[in-house]
């Protein structure tokens, strides 16, 4: 049996990153509403597992799937599991666990995650439905008065207690603490914000004798705002992400997959490329993108059956340009 170090390494395998295909119904949906498609129940497994049966990206470029619930249930017409047909290309299957972010009780503009209620019970299922890892994130919101202290213990002290349950079931965790993008913040804001929060989930891990070789982390980049007048250079980012990560990541973590969160296709994969031309960092850095692994594809895709071939192509492209991103070998020449 494989235990959850090696899944976590190989979630983190040099040249590979993971999709980020866990949409809940609301996501997917408004998705879907920017290409004018009705988000079906049909539709959605059609679309993802034309992502999942593209063999180029997947045997090559995509450690790893994030589903949604619904996702890790379904089949494919001729009724293969999507689950097999992610395996079958070498790839694990994860699952996403979280209930979503929800208002915290008497502080205004800001959330905490839920869903340790019966998740022991969920993720037996989930590991016997053939999930390999699972994901939980916590969102951190910022602006002159967010976030408090309050909000990033409450989030540190849930991502603790979902990634104990997760290593108790065998489940690798992926440790999500996403500080967002939206506001006029600035990079260094940015930074500071999230360097509280990743010091208090390690704190937290440790407190909850969490193996920290046994999880992936999935933070943002340290970046502006996204209404911020300023608009650092992607060596600025690199840099400070990097430091940033110096302070408050151990070592022992065994990989950093980013979520994109609201970047372009081409600035996620940039500032990916910038932060791997870094030597000398302990961790193996790559991606866990949703939207920058997947605009270009659900816009070719127009939720048509003949598109389902250029679909297919520009999700290879751009997991392929992800992967040169994980050498810090892409270069702008290369996207055409
Ligand atoms: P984005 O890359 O679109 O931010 O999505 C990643 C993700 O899984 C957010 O939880």
């Amino acid at each position: 049996m494989t235990n959850i170090n090696e899944i976590a390494t190989q979630m983190v395998t040099p040249g590979k990153g993971i999709l980020a295909a866990d949409e809940s119904s609301g996501t997917i949906k408004k998705r879907f509403d920017s290409i004018n498609v009705e988000s079906t129940e049909e539709n959605r497994m059609n679309y993802r597992r034309i992502l999942f049966e593209t063999q180029e990206a997947m045997q090559n470029y995509i450690s790893g799937v994030i589903l949604f619930d619904e996702t890790l249930r379904q089949s494919n017409k001729d009724g293969k599991k999507l689950v097999d047909i992610i395996n079958d290309a070498g790839s694990l299957p994860g699952i996403k666990v979280d209930m979503g972010a929800k208002e915290l009780a008497l502080m205004s503009g800001e959330t905490v995650t839920e869903g340790l209620d019966g998740l022991r019970e969920r993720l037996e299922e989930y590991s016997n439905l053939g999930a390999k890892f699972a994901k939980w994130r916590a969102v951190i919101a910022i602006s002159d008065k967010i976030p408090s202290t309050l909000c990033i213990d409450a989030n540190s002290h849930a991502l603790a207690r979902y990634s104990a349950l997760c290593q108790e079931a065998g489940i690798v965790p992926i440790v999500e603490p996403e500080v967002l993008m939206d506001g006029s913040h600035t990079i260094e804001r940015c930074y500071e914000v999230t360097k509280d929060t990743l010091t208090k989930v390690f704190e937290e891990l440790t407190k909850h004798k969490v193996d920290l070789k046994g999880i992936c982390l999935k933070p943002n980049m340290i970046i502006d705002g996204k209404e911020c007048s300023k608009k650092s250079s992607s060596e600025e980012i690199a840099k400070m992400t990097i430091n940033c990560f110096k302070e408050t990541v151990p070592s022992e973590v065994p990989g950093i997959v980013f979520l994109s969160g609201g970047q372009s296709e081409i600035e996620a994969t940039e500032n990916l490329n910038e932060i791997n031309k870094i030597e000398g960092t302990p961790w193996n850095l790559s991606f866990s993108y949703g939207r920058a692994l997947q605009a270009s594809a659900l816009k070719a895709w127009q939720g048509n059956h003949e598109n389902e071939e250029a679909c297919s192509k520009a999700f290879a492209h751009r997991a392929k340009m992800n992967s040169l991103a994980t050498k810090g070998v892409w270069s702008k020449e290369q996207e055409n």
